[in-house]
């Protein structure tokens, strides 16, 4: 039998190209395409497992528990709190008192709310590293902000003249994300000391999206931006990513005291309180962590070099990720007419990088892929990238 896939592939990418005027169209489209039976989809970042049992025991349990039904405090449980200072004093000994921790709904409400508090009437403006995890658009929008897109140098590495050249007299912060979303980069100690000094020189406050921090692949290391720029910066993170339950919508913010209160009373406004039962499951979770995260990031890792050999076999070049839910990778011709064509002839459905981007680059010839899902899943996705796959069709 002919991979099903194979039949409708010409019309159907004319007719997709023509239909694609916008960003949003595109995330339809890419749906669309992974959604189609037969699909691998490893364009989005979520897990195909159930996340933390610790977790969801715990929450199993609260359901029954009458008060943790009802609003749990605006800056989250006590329990987690704690087990959130705990955490990161034991992960890194970085120490935090109660007032500075704020727990969320979400790792996006939190970033709203973190460049909320950072905004004054006459600073709005955000500087972010192209290319962006793409919901960070939104969420400055949402928060009354403007953005100032920065791009990243050769090898996704910082560019401290970019930088400088992104920010003016309206810029309130700068968002830097590490583990990177969509590139894989952790970036290194000399990069956050760059990035600091850049918060520093132009008098701004930094907010630092860190929701990937536990997936470190060998040979890095996370650098807490936090560490080197303390007293300015609003540090995210999300149990979504951690305990792979993005379902859930639990985040923290973590930041000195009068910047906490900011997003604290930013938070109120925006959801008041994160759910109460998932927050028991997560600070049960953070509880038992012993750092392995339940064997994630090593699948994660794994996954992302077995991806690395299928795709470099295809004739793509892999960009090693060091880190995060995702693998970009240079196919050398035009992005969208290659992941439609990949998705037509093998099923496999990848996401253009040109939408993590303000303005398309110039070389739009780069794809991300998602590695952030089970074993199973990514070597259905190897075995359909391998050049004679169709043979095994037929
Ligand atoms: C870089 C980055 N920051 C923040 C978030 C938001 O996290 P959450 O799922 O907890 O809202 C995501 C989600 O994909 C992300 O990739």
């Amino acid at each position: 039998m002919r991979p099903l896939l194979r039949t409708a592939a010409r019309p159907l990418r004319r007719a997709v190209l023509m239909r694609l005027s916008s960003t949003g169209a595109l995330w339809t489209k890419l749906n669309e395409l992974g959604a189609r039976p037969g699909a691998i989809n490893m364009g989005q970042g979520f897990p195909d497992f159930a996340g933390s049992a610790v977790a969801r025991d715990a929450a199993k349990a609260a359901l029954d528990v009458p008060a943790l039904n009802q609003y749990a405090p605006i800056n989250g449980l006590a329990e987690l709190r704690d087990e959130i200072r705990n955490f990161y004093e034991r992960s890194y000994g970085s120490t935090y008192d109660d007032d500075e921790v704020v727990v969320t709904t979400s790792g996006q409400e939190a970033l709203v709310a973190a460049l909320k508090a950072c905004f004054t009437e006459e600073r709005r403006g955000v500087v972010v590293m192209e290319p962006f995890y793409p919901f960070l658009a939104p969420a400055i929008a949402a928060a009354g902000g403007v953005m100032q897109p920065a791009r990243l140098g050769h090898g996704f590495v910082l560019d401290e003249a970019a930088l400088d050249a992104a920010a003016d007299a309206t810029t309130a912060c700068a968002v830097l994300n590490t583990p990177h979303n969509p590139t894989g980069r952790v970036f290194s100690a000399t990069e956050i000391d760059a990035f600091a000094s850049f918060c520093e020189r132009q008098n701004i406050y930094a907010v630092a999206d860190e929701v990937y921090e536990h997936a470190v692949f060998p040979g890095r290391t996370h650098h807490r931006l936090a560490d080197r720029l303390r007293d300015r910066t609003i540090s995210l993170s999300s149990a979504g990513k951690l305990f792979s339950l993005t379902g859930w919508r639990v985040g923290w913010a973590l930041a000195p005291r009068d910047l906490a209160l900011k997003v604290s009373n930013a938070h109120t406004a925006l959801t008041y309180s994160a759910p109460t039962p998932l927050q028991k499951g997560v600070a049960e979770a953070l509880k038992a962590e012993d750092g392995s995260f339940d064997g994630v990031p090593f699948t994660f890792h794994r996954n992302a070099e077995m991806l690395a050999a299928a795709l470099n076999a295809r004739g793509l070049d892999v960009f090693p990720p060091e880190g995060g839910y995702f693998l970009c990778a240079n196919c050398h011709e035009p992005a969208m007419g290659f992941v439609e064509k990949l998705a037509f002839d093998t099923g496999v459905v990848c996401t253009p990088l040109s939408v993590f981007y303000a303005t398309p680059p110039a070389e739009d010839t780069w794809v991300r892929f998602t590695i952030c899902k089970s074993a199973a899943h990514v070597d259905r996705a190897c075995e359909a990238l391998a050049p004679d796959a169709w043979l095994n069709k037929s």
